[in-house]
């Protein structure tokens, strides 16, 4: 660790995991530069507001946070407050004349800046970053992990996003598609079982374009050398590395582009019984028009044919969906391909939005947000409905089964029960008895609702144990 300067950060993070990840680099960096991270804002001296761009609406909430930080920093004239992430890259240094109270703008990629940026604030300027970069993967930082339960920890495997959806911030916030060094990857998933965590979720905005030949922003795999094509890693080969660092780490990931997951990531999932059979799928339309619209670059065939592909190789996988209601031009009977797709698919959940015109991409360029905003809320209230009834019937036929529970902690409701999530990653709530946070339960599901389910435990997992006793043997 650095110089201590008894300087306390309050970090508080929006948007998607991709960001919270960020944030616990943030802290990490800070750490060494000697600058304590602390989970409360009450005593203080710099809040960092790491912001998201999605929708309209994400950055109205961090605008909303920012006057309340107002009456803070009135009171404590010293506080210096930053916005890093998605929107202190969309907006740069107009944020700063916006809203005055901000003294440091940084986006994603400039993070390693921050000690400097706040000395400077220290020496009585503003200061910004928002360089974005080519290579950038924090590869080598590992994280402080905040507000973490102790059993699952985020590992960032890429960076940025190459894919232009139409309607998609995220390439303008994130910059180019980097992959990070697979070695550093595994390391972190080493030193979080060190740490005692059980699970990891390795994230991505595209994970199945993942693609390490030594670094730098991502090639196809047909433009690299004989020499890279042997070395290079790809996000099946990387799967198994992260699976093999221990046969009881629970792995997950997310998020899979449609255009993108191929059958050799299908079979490692197939073959691995600790990576989840759950796949986050984002389908965002059922229509073919609006997903070239969407510039998504496959159809609704294309994505009826991935989730086939999927069942046949992960017999009852759980898949979970994106969609946006109401995109440009979006008429009632493409709405209905939506509903239709949905229901073919059979989506266990999904995350459900109305569009929301982003400025500077494609679709704010060339289209008009031409469906009226009663009518992209009632298609999505549609859309949520039909997901609600899918997800009850599921969770319903899942009652009577036992299913496998990495214990989270206690439940929020009551102090007598734990929750976890079982491999398709639904929460399941079960009594305590003598459990503990971190092992493997067997829960057979008595009750169910469209987004939870509760039991009763039958035991600790015999496939878990054994690992365990043959762990404590060798
Ligand atoms: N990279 C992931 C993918 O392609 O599926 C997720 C990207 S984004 C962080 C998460 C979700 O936000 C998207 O899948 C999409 O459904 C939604 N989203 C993105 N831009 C949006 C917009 N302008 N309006 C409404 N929803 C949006
Ligand atoms: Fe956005 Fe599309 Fe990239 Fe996902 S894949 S982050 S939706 S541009
Ligand atoms: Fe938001 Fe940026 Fe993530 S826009 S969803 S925080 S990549």
């Amino acid at each position: 660790m650095g110089n201590i300067n008894n300087k306390q950060i309050y970090i508080e993070s929006y948007g998607c995991a991709m960001n919270f990840a960020d944030s616990e680099v943030v802290a990490s960096i800070m750490a060494e530069n000697g600058y304590e991270t602390i989970p409360t804002e009450e005593n203080a001296d710099i809040v960092f507001i790491n912001t998201c761009s999605i929708r309209d609406n994400a950055e109205q909430k961090i605008r909303t946070r920012l006057s309340q930080l107002k009456g803070n920093k009135k009171k404590n004239k010293e506080l210096i407050v930053g916005v890093l992430g998605c929107m202190a890259e969309r907006l740069k240094d107009q944020l700063m004349e916006e809203e005055k109270l901000v003294d440091i703008v940084v986006g994603p990629d400039a993070y390693r800046d921050l000690p400097s940026l706040v000395a400077e604030v220290d020496g009585g300027s503003k200061a910004i970053n928002v360089l974005l970069s080519l290579e950038e993967t924090y590869a080598e930082i590992t994280p402080t992990r905040l507000n973490s339960n102790g059993v699952t920890g985020f590992i960032s495997i890429m960076r940025g996003c190459d894919n232009m959806c139409s309607f998609c911030v995220v390439p303008f916030t994130r910059g180019r598609e980097r992959s990070r060094e697979p070695q550093t990857i595994v390391a972190e998933a080493q030193d979080l079982v060190n740490k005692g965590f059980k699970e990891v979720i390795l994230l991505g905005q595209n994970v199945d374009s993942y693609l390490w030949y030594g670094g730098g922003p991502k090639k196809e795999f047909k433009k690299l050398s004989e020499e890279e094509k042997e070395t290079s890693v790809n996000f099946a080969n990387l799967l198994e590395m992260v699976a093999n660092v221990d046969p009881s780490l629970r792995v997950r990931f997310s998020s899979s582009h449609p255009k993108d997951i191929t059958d050799d990531v299908l079979y490692v999932i197939a073959d691995h019984k600790n990576i989840c059979n759950y796949i986050h799928l984002p389908a965002q339309s059922g229509n073919s028009r609006i997903l070239d619209k969407m510039n998504r670059t496959y159809d609704r065939e294309w994505y009826m044919g991935k989730v086939e592909r999927i069942r046949e190789i992960i017999p009852n996988c759980s898949i979970s969906c994106d969609i946006i209601s109401g995109f440009c031009t979006e008429t009632e009977a493409e709405h209905e391909d939506t509903l239709t797709l949905m229901k073919w698919s059979n989506f266990d959940f999904s995350y459900m939005y109305y569009y929301s015109e982003r400025p500077g991409t494609l679709a704010a360029r060339k289209y008009a947000d031409d469906v009226p905003e009663e009518v992209k809320k009632r298609r999505l209230a549609e859309i949520i409905k039909l997901q609600g009834e899918m997800s009850a019937a599921k969770n319903k036929a899942r009652e009577g089964s036992i299913v496998t529970v990495l214990v989270e902690g206690r439940s929020k409701r009551s102090e007598h029960d734990l929750m976890g999530k079982c491999d398709e990653s639904i929460s399941v709530i079960f009594p305590r008895e003598a459990y503990k946070k971190g092992q493997y339960v067997d829960v057979l599901i008595e009750k169910s609702t469209s987004n939870s389910m509760v039991g009763k435990p039958v035991g600790l997992n015999p496939y878990f144990e054994k690992l365990k006793k043959t762990e404590e043997v060798a």
